[in-house]
């Protein structure tokens, strides 16, 4: 990885840093801000006319895609110190991605304001950032963006391949994939434990193009993290190194007063839409994006996301909708050499934390053109994202074409409607289901609100007299999100959601919906008079909370084709600075 500087500004004196005024000042509080230091055992030299680096923390006992992140915040530290900065260590909300229930997506919010809150509450004049497992990278951004400190997101990494019986095995989509083949009666439990030890080898986030390895690589396209960063194999001593570098890089930011308002453009923007078409990144991204943009000020919709799909194949040979793993993407050049291959596609001189991305592009090398392909050479004739709209979606939904039965992308049938989750579980694996390879499932109030919190619900299970059928996709509607490691013929994120009484709720089993992506249509099969008759009667299960969090979250949160930001952190008005007495 090359450290080249972004064109120096003035560097700034070190009395202007906003630490100094918890440190530099000679009054009494200032006083109490240096005996407090002092009584943790740092001596004036160690502290005083330094840069002070806030290293946020998504470490827990319980999210083992971010296990290392405790030896990683130490070598951060360590590069901190070598350029002689002050380092202290923040933790934040770990956001589990596998533990926390109902859904991470609940509280990808919450730790976006403990972000903010925690750099604009601390003496800190710049960040590092360290997060990975799906929502912690968003969300640990938006905060830093609202706050426009000098910034450096390092991200976790992915774990190594998964092995069993020697196949290789990817997070997440294997697990959907064996799974199916457990319930068709294709695998026996003892098969299914050895998996089950197998498919995660290693601390560090989904190794399959899920939407950790998504949202890290569009951080790093998005100028945020160090060029090469992302791809770095969590174990990897690389990846030391890089923490290392990021405590370095990150002080020389701050004396460079160097900002993510000073990196994060419309067309850092339009470059990660376009990595993402490459990547056939996650249909999370969507919602991330477009709340990452909004923090910045940017404007960024749905259509745009459908506008660059439609020119940019899919060039990431990487599961769910190719055959690699990060680990070989990492191996084959990682993202700067994916960047190489999109040249034509992406405006070189979008900033970076280093410098820009022409800088990184100018020395990455595609050591596996089967991994990652040439532009002329993409893995599917499908693109990684199409957004449709109709009656049954007038805000928009959207779909991942390129991981679906092509014979499902043009597509009338009959709804069989689910009103929530749980009735979907008690239902979907009955004998006596009414269902043919050909019925459209539908799931209502999974929504922001209804879920609360977009679970991620959308990879409907194929009802299990249909696995046993031999049937492995169907199209399914929902308004929940799904993991970036699911496929299938899968539409998500419709939006308005049911919940809230958006066309979805007014679905009623055996009414027929058409999807036609090519024509980025959905159709429901029902007159607006009929359509508008059903929801003037329609209740939603209640969600009403008496207290706490989630009223809050009910309260405020956005549609998914928003971004589902809090309305009252959406804007890029700076908070005032705390008073200090
Ligand atoms: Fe943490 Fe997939 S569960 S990245
Ligand atoms: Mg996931």
């Amino acid at each position: 990885m090359t450290s080249l500087k972004p064109e120096p500004k003035a560097k700034r004196p070190i009395e202007s840093l906003r630490s100094q005024r918890w440190f530099g000042a000679a009054d009494l509080r200032s006083f109490g801000h240096r005996s407090r230091t002092l009584q943790m055992g740092y001596a004036y030299e160690e502290f005083m006319g330094k840069p002070v680096v806030g290293i946020i923390n998504t470490w827990s006992d319980i999210n083992p895609c971010h296990a290392h992140f405790r030896h990683r915040v130490e070598e951060v530290k360590r590069g901190v110190w070598q350029a002689g900065g002050f380092p202290i260590e923040l933790p934040a909300m770990s956001l589990a991605e596998n533990f926390v229930k109902p859904t991470t997506m609940l509280y990808r919010n919450f730790l976006a304001m403990e972000v903010e809150e925690l750099l604009r509450s601390h003496p800190v004049d710049g960040a590092v950032l360290l997060g990975g497992c799906d929502k912690t990278t968003p969300a640990t951004i938006m905060g830093a963006i609202s706050m426009d400190l000098p910034t450096v997101f390092l991200p976790a990494g992915a774990m190594l391949r998964g092995n069993y019986a020697g196949k290789v095995l990817g997070s997440g989509s294997d697990v959907w994939k064996y799974w199916a083949e457990k319930q068709a009666g294709r695998i026996d439990d003892t098969e299914w434990r050895a998996m089950e030890s197998g498919i995660a080898r290693s601390f560090g986030t989904c190794m399959t193009m899920g939407t950790a390895s998504t949202m890290t690589s569009l951080a790093e396209t998005l100028g945020l993290s160090l060029p090469g960063s992302s791809s770095i194999p969590a174990p990897d001593s690389a990846h030391s190194r890089m923490a290392a570098e990021c405590g370095r890089h990150i002080v020389s930011m701050i004396f460079d007063d160097w900002k993510p308002s000073d990196i994060l453009t419309a067309a850092s923007f339009e470059n990660a839409l376009v990595v993402h078409m490459a990547l056939a990144g996650s249909t999370n991204a969507m919602v991330h994006l477009i709340a990452m943009a909004g923090r910045a000020g940017i404007p960024l919709t749905l259509e745009d996301f459908d506008r660059v799909a439609r020119d940019i194949p899919v060039l990431a040979n990487l599961r769910p909708s190719g055959e690699w793993l990060m680990e070989d993407f990492y191996y084959a050049g990682g993202l700067p050499a994916l960047w190489a291959e999109l040249r034509e596609h992406l405006d070189l001189s979008a900033k970076t934390v280093t410098g820009t991305l022409a800088d990184a592009v100018a020395t990455a090398r595609n050591y596996n053109p089967d991994v990652i392909r040439p532009f002329e050479n993409p893995i599917s004739d499908e693109v990684g994202t199409a957004i449709l709209s109709g009656n049954l979606a007038p805000d928009g939904c959207v779909m991942k074409p390129s991981a679906a039965e092509p014979r499902l992308l043009k597509h009338t049938g009959p709804a069989l409607v689910f009103r929530d989750y749980n009735e979907m579980s008690a239902m979907v694996d009955r004998d006596d289901l009414e269902v043919t390879a050909d019925t459209v499932l539908v799931l209502q109030n999974a929504g922001p609100v209804g879920g609360p919190g977009m679970p991620e619900w959308g990879m409907l299970p194929i009802p299990k007299k249909l696995l046993k059928q031999g049937v492995r996709d169907m199209l399914r509607i929902s308004d929940a999100r799904m993991s970036g490691t699911s496929y299938g013929a899968c539409i998500l994120h419709v939006s308005p959601e049911s919940h809230i009484g958006g066309p979805l709720a007014a679905v009623r089993t055996g009414d027929l919906i058409s999807v036609d992506v090519e024509a980025r249509s959905i159709h429901l099969h029902v007159d607006d008079l009929e359509i508008a008759r059903r929801l003037s009667t329609f209740t939603p299960p209640s969600r009403d909370y008496p207290r706490g969090y989630n009223k809050l979250f009910a309260a405020h949160i956005q549609q998914a084709h928003l971004g589902c930001d809090f309305d009252f952190l959406e804007g890029t008005e700076k908070l005032p600075e705390p008073e200090i007495h």
